[in-house]
């Protein structure tokens, strides 16, 4: 079974993308054949600096694998290495429709806040149906926010194995829509768009901060204060084990414990959850030839599965 994601270089990563996204996939590893690629040519239709995009395409690569994406087992690489992409986009996009692209929510969305839309972006799921065809993949893990992309995928799959005979396998979604949101600092749900979130790899000093600012209610500190409904405790159980969630949930119903405390508390799970991965980043960082041959012979794992799909494209569409 072949399962595969991609994930956009467009930032820091932060506690929402390692337990809504990273982890789920690193889980993955064990459960069938990973392709796993940073996809940096969806990243242009948001206009990022070059020296900035170069920059998070190695940043998201050293994060994946210093939480735990094992290039053994999983096939790594950067989507720009596979220009086969770029073909098989236009080849699919010569089977969609202009009204089926104008109905897809990230390109409505985009409209709606008033931003002139490119080519690219009004394409992105063309692309996004490339990546996944290309690659002959069985399950494709997601959030929420892709499921329509996933339905164009899979239509034009369906199209195209109509009309020019079976040449892709049927992709089917993994949503992950048992992965609880993580709540930001301001209690929205933690996103890079609202400023409210605790990266991954941050500062100790920063990260402490960041923490301590968490919203919380105003229960003073003598006074029971309701777990359930706190940012902070939130956090907490994302690290905590059963026995240790038990003993913070009678710290908060019992009084006396102030949020300045949970949030001590709180910081110092993450910062020791976090301890090995910083470790092996900063190996990572400190051998980035090691990063590059790993993205490098992903590539090439990729290529081989590549090259026989484009062929069986080829000649089905009347190319070759
Ligand atoms: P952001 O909201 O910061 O822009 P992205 O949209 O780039 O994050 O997120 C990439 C993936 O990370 C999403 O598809 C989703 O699976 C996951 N994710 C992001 N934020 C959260 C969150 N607060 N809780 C759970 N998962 C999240
Ligand atoms: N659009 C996805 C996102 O923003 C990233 C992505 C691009 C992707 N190509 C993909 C995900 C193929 C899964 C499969 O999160």
């Amino acid at each position: 079974m072949r399962i595969l994601s991609g994930i956009q270089p467009s930032g820091n990563l932060h506690l929402g993308n390692y337990f809504g996204a990273m982890r789920p996939c690193i889980e993955l590893q064990d459960k069938g054949d990973v392709f796993l690629f940073i996809a940096n040519y969806h990243a242009l239709t948001s206009h990022p600096e070059p020296e900035l995009l170069r920059e998070r395409v190695r940043g998201v690569a050293v994060d994946f694998l210093a939480c735990g994406i094992d290039p053994e087992k999983t096939v790594f690489f950067k989507q720009t290495d596979l220009m086969e992409v770029c073909e098989l986009t236009w080849i699919l996009a010569c089977q969609t429709t202009v009204g089926q692209l104008e109905r897809c929510h990230s390109y409505k969305d985009k409209i709606a806040q008033g931003l002139t839309p490119n080519h690219g972006l009004f394409t992105y799921p063309v692309l996004m149906a490339a990546d996944i065809l290309l690659y002959q993949s069985n399950v494709v893990p997601v959030g929420k926010d892709q499921k329509q992309h996933l339905e164009v995928t899979r239509d034009l799959a369906n199209r195209f194995n109509n009309n020019f005979g079976e040449t892709f396998v049927m992709p089917e979604p993994h949503i992950q829509e048992n992965v609880a949101v993580v709540p930001g600092i301001d209690g929205r749900k933690m996103s890079k768009s609202y400023e409210n979130i605790i990266e991954l790899f941050g500062g100790k000093k920063q990260t402490r901060k960041k923490f301590m600012k968490i919203v919380t209610d105003s229960t003073s500190l003598e006074d029971p204060k309701d777990p359930d409904s706190c940012n902070v405790f939130a956090l907490y159980s994302l690290f905590a084990n059963d026995e240790e969630l038990a003993q913070m949930r009678q710290n908060y119903q019992g009084g006396n414990y102030g949020f300045g405390h949970a949030k001590q508390a709180a910081f110092e799970k993450f910062w020791d959850y976090f301890e090995p991965m910083r470790e092996k980043r900063e190996y990572y960082i400190q051998n980035p030839d090691i990063v590059d041959d790993i993205l490098a012979d992903g590539a090439r794992r990729a290529k081989v599965v590549a090259d026989e799909t484009m062929e069986k494209v080829r000649i089905a569409v009347g190319l070759k």
